[in-house]
């Protein structure tokens, strides 16, 4: 019996240059910076301002963010909770081909379900998967607001967005967590920084 709808009969093909050989070329260890957080939380911020910080040092990062992968590859997608999964499942697969890749893939979305970010994370060995946890209250997140969509959410013009109508579920144990001290949000730089120790501590930025 044959089928078109699933793979099968399909075979996992090797080549002669893997994972070591690229990560010795760009002198850095291939991984998957996750960050997580509510919209308006500052992940787009962080994940640019650590692009830039990793450029500026010779490392080869890129960056998927969840708005913009919702332009094309992830186009089909709502916010349903089953799209948000899928949205979430096809992202981690593409960041664990750029990490394979040799880059330090910067996963920027919402992901508000941890079972999802969990399953990311269970793609990769469970070093290379570090996630980031923008943890910023939802008030400050409201009053920053920078696409106006709190506003529409509260109005109930857009339903089951996160944080209002929708659930967040934070982290039980991330790698990395930013948040205010006494009432200021970090800069951008110094968000970046507290990542790119962690990753210069693990041994991310030699090969
Ligand atoms: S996720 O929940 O599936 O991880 P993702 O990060 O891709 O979300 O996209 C979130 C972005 O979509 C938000 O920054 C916001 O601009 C927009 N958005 C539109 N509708 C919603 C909604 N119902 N809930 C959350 N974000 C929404």
């Amino acid at each position: 019996m044959s089928t078109i709808t699933n793979s099968t009969n399909i075979f996992w093909q090797e080549c002669q240059i893997g994972k070591p050989d690229r990560q010795k070329l760009l002198n850095q260890k291939g991984c998957v910076v996750w960050i997580t957080g509510l919209s308006g939380s500052g992940k787009s911020t962080l994940a640019c301002s650590l692009g830039r910080e990793l450029h500026t040092r010779g490392k080869l990062s890129y960056v998927l963010d969840g708005d913009n992968l919702r332009h094309g590859l992830n186009k089909d997608l709502g916010f349903k909770p089953e799209d948000r999964t899928e949205n979430i499942r096809r992202t981690g697969e593409v960041a664990k081909l750029f990490a394979d890749a040799g880059l330090i893939c910067v996963a920027s979305l919402i992901s508000p379900y941890r079972r999802d970010r969990d399953a990311c994370r269970a793609m990769l060995p469970d070093a290379n998967f570090i996630e980031v946890f923008m943890n910023m209250p939802l008030h400050l997140c409201e009053a920053r607001d920078p696409k106006g969509l709190y506003k529409l959410a509260r109005s109930g013009k857009i339903k089951g967005f996160t944080g209002i109508d929708d659930p967040y579920e934070p982290p039980l144990n991330c790698e990395i967590e930013i948040k205010q001290e006494n009432g200021v949000c970090p800069t951008p730089t110094a968000m970046a920084g507290q990542v790119v120790s962690y990753l210069e501590n693990k041994g991310f930025l030699r090969s």
